[in-house]
């Protein structure tokens, strides 16, 4: 159990809330563990039609805690992100993302496994997996590709910058962008429409749109989890995640 999660189910919606403002959001296993079981407790909970993924008004989610990163042997162990990410993948009932502020690595892979996403206008994305020695989760060396073409996917993995809310738009990666204040009633909004489709029907659509990819999708996150754990334990991560936690930038120069 963690409060760094807040569940809540109402109106046929289950939302997810990334509460750990403090670090801002920045996920940890039993954050992950949490989402994980809430979603796949949606899968056959006839008193859910929505799933609703969201933060805090200024931060969705700083990614993966670069803390817990460092202790490799129970990373390689648990795998709390890969079994997320299989779950929210393969779920059942449509899910929706509002995000505001940051939504940094898996904060911004996990709108791959979205059905509907918006943006508040201050957000912003980036996968800053390369810059940190690592290399690409969620399915994103596949799934961003696939939505975005591959010099725009390259761009963002290799360099790693932060985006704006409007070029997540315009590769694909949210369906709108709003001022920051109108993001949750918006999403909301959609929310409450999605909810008052027939539910049979919604659920057969997004079977139908992700089952000519679940196989390749799965086969990539379970490469890219093997590499990501591969370079966990390299040099290049050490140094970039003791950077981090001493505010400086990485030097990576001494390494081949
Ligand atoms: N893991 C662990 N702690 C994190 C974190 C992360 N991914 N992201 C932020 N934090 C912590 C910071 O260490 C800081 O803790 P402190 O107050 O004890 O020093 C606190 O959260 C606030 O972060 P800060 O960097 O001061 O906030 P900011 O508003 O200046 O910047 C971000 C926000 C998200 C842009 C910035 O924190 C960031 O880049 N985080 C790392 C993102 C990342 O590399 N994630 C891994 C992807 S694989």
């Amino acid at each position: 159990m963690t409060n760094d999660i807040l569940i809540t189910k109402a109106n046929r919606v289950l939302r997810i809330q990334l509460n750990r403002p403090d670090k801002k959001n920045a996920l940890t296993g039993a954050m992950y563990d949490a989402m994980r079981e809430a979603i796949a407790g949606s899968n056959d909970d006839a008193e859910v039609r929505v799933v609703f993924i969201h933060g805090q008004p200024d931060c969705f989610t700083a990614g993966n805690d670069l803390a817990e990163f460092q202790d490799l042997e129970r990373m390689i162990r648990e795998r709390p992100a890969m079994k997320f990410l299989e779950t929210i993948s393969t779920a059942v009932k449509p899910i929706v993302a509002a995000v505001n502020g940051s939504a940094v690595g898996i904060g911004t892979t996990l709108l791959l496994h979205c059905d509907l996403a918006y943006a508040g206008q201050g957000a912003k994305f980036q996968l800053p997996f390369a810059s940190l020695g690592l290399c690409p989760e969620g399915s994103s060396s596949y799934a961003l590709a696939r939505m975005a073409g591959h010099v725009q996917a390259a761009e963002l993995l290799m360099l790693g910058e932060r985006f704006s809310a409007e070029r997540a738009l315009a590769i694909g990666l949210v369906n709108a962008v709003l001022p920051d204040g109108e993001l949750m009633a918006h999403a909301e909004g959609r929310i409450a429409q999605l909810a008052a489709q027939p539910a049979g029907a919604i659920r057969a659509t997004k079977a139908l749109m992700r089952k000519w990819t679940a196989a390749r999708v799965a086969e990539v996150l379970e490469t890219e989890s093997r590499l990501f754990g591969e370079r966990l334990a390299s040099p290049e991560f050490g140094e970039a995640a003791r950077a981090f936690f001493e505010k400086r930038k990485p030097d990576f120069s001494r390494f081949e």
